[in-house]
């Protein structure tokens, strides 16, 4: 299994370019299913998990193909089951979303239910709910999600209990082809479902309300292919942030756009960093200077992100004073604490709220990764550490941060990967 070997202590300076979005280009992919034509997307990241999306899909007999880690062009003529299986759908929630593209262009689907994660149960309730509002019959059955629909979709009325990202993308990806109108009310704003709303469009459907969290979809008949680049990464680019934010140093990241994740910038901000924002790269100049702790809540978009809390709790484990991070997403989305811990942090969990006091110095520890983002605080306190810490299992990271050690090896980090 491979590790991280991080020498600390080294003030992160330079560039970065940071990469598509690994949470755009999953349902991007998962909405090929929905083109009559040959689709193109590209600035695709190269990530474990988009691989296994590409092989499930591959799987369903389309003809698809991932050219040089950043370019995908399906062709669905050749498309010939819509069965997505327990192997691959257990290794990545995300295989979740091709159950509303299935369904609604060839009318049945079965596909695994995902099963719960290290960060909590998370259910598909929410999806299969609006499915059934659309007008499928869904069972759930040894593991699996068997739904059919007689003919198309019907529109209707979807109201999500809660804010979920993926189900908000599986009934678009659904209502995109439903005879009628679809209401969703409750609908998830992030940055990566106005990207497929956008590429939706390109194919052909009716969206309105982009942007906004009610999407009013008019279903046509029958999608095109198109050609979409795939938005910029905005967690991978507040992890590179974070990284000058706790080493001291200056990191500017390119190809990616400030407008996607303001309320982390405020933070930096509040930290006592100097951000400069362009129309498509954003500096963080910390000028040696020890961060100011910050507290936070993690709430849905235009909100402070989930998938940026263990980030932003690293770089407050070094910081002045303490700070208070509530996580109002995942019911169990700390358990990074342990390993900061570790390495000498001061951090207090009661339920869902984590109370941090910063130290003046962390020291090295071997720390385990134990979810992706997680994994990218581990990191972090590892290049602000005092001495060489091994991070185990980054198998976790390599889902979701294309070519990370090359990329901190180019702002100066002393990080190399090991094999066992
Ligand atoms: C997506 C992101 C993930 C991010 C999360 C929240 C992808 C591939 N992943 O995950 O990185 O952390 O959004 O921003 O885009 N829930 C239910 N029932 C449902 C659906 C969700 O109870 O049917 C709950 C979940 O357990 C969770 C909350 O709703 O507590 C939000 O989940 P959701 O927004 O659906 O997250 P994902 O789409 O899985």
């Amino acid at each position: 299994m491979d590790k991280f070997l991080i020498q600390g202590g080294t003030k992160l300076r330079g560039e970065v370019r940071i990469s598509g979005a690994k949470n755009a280009a999953l349902p991007l992919l998962a909405a090929t299913i929905l083109a009559e034509t040959p689709i193109t997307i590209t600035n695709v990241p190269n990530l474990k998990d988009v691989n296994t999306l590409v092989e499930l899909i591959a799987g369903l007999g389309v003809t698809i193909c991932y050219e040089n880690g950043h370019l995908v062009r399906a062709d669905t003529s050749t498309l010939d089951n819509q069965f997505a299986p327990y192997e691959l759908v257990k290794t990545m929630r995300a295989s979740i979303l091709v159950l509303g593209p299935l369904l609604a262009r060839y009318g049945t689907a079965r596909v695994s239910l995902p099963g719960g994660c290290a960060i909590g149960s998370r259910p598909v309730d929410q999806h299969l709910k609006a499915l059934e509002a659309l007008g499928a019959t869904i069972e759930v059955e040894n593991g699996y999600v068997n739904a059919h629909v007689d003919g198309r979709l019907k529109g209707g009325e979807v109201i999500f209990d809660m804010v979920t990202v993926g189900g908000t993308e599986n009934i678009l990806m659904a209502a995109v082809l439903a005879d009628g109108v679809t209401t969703i009310r409750n609908a998830a704003k992030e940055p990566e479902i106005t990207d497929l709303a956008h590429m939706l469009v390109k194919m052909g459907a009716k969206i309105e309300g982009i942007d906004t969290d009610t999407l009013v979809v008019t279903g046509v008949e029958h999608l095109n292919g198109c050609e979409h680049a795939v938005v910029a990464d905005r967690i991978e680019t507040g992890s590179y942030l974070a990284a000058a934010a706790i080493t001291g140093g200056c990191i500017k990241t390119t190809h990616t756009d400030p407008t996607l994740l303001e309320s982390v910038l405020e933070k930096f901000e509040e930290m006592g960093a100097e951000v400069t924002r362009g129309e498509d790269w954003i500096e963080l100049d910390m000028q040696d200077k020890r961060p100011k702790a910050v507290s936070f809540r993690t709430l849905p978009h235009p909100e402070f992100p989930t998938d940026m809390q263990a980030q932003v709790m690293a770089v407050n484990t070094i910081a002045k004073g303490f700070a208070t991070i509530s996580e109002t997403i995942f019911e169990n989305r700390f358990m990074h604490v342990p390993e900061l811990s570790r390495m000498g942090a001061n951090i207090q969990v009661e339920g869902n709220d984590a109370v941090v006091t910063g130290v003046d110095k962390l020291s090295a520890a071997p720390v385990m990764a134990t979810d992706l983002r997680a994994s990218f605080s581990l990191v972090l306190a590892a290049l602000a550490a005092e001495g060489e810490t091994l991070v185990d299992r980054i198998y976790h990271i390599d889902r979701g941060y294309e070519k990370i050690e090359e990329k901190l090896q180019g702002l100066g980090a002393q990080i190399k990967r090991v094999s066992e």
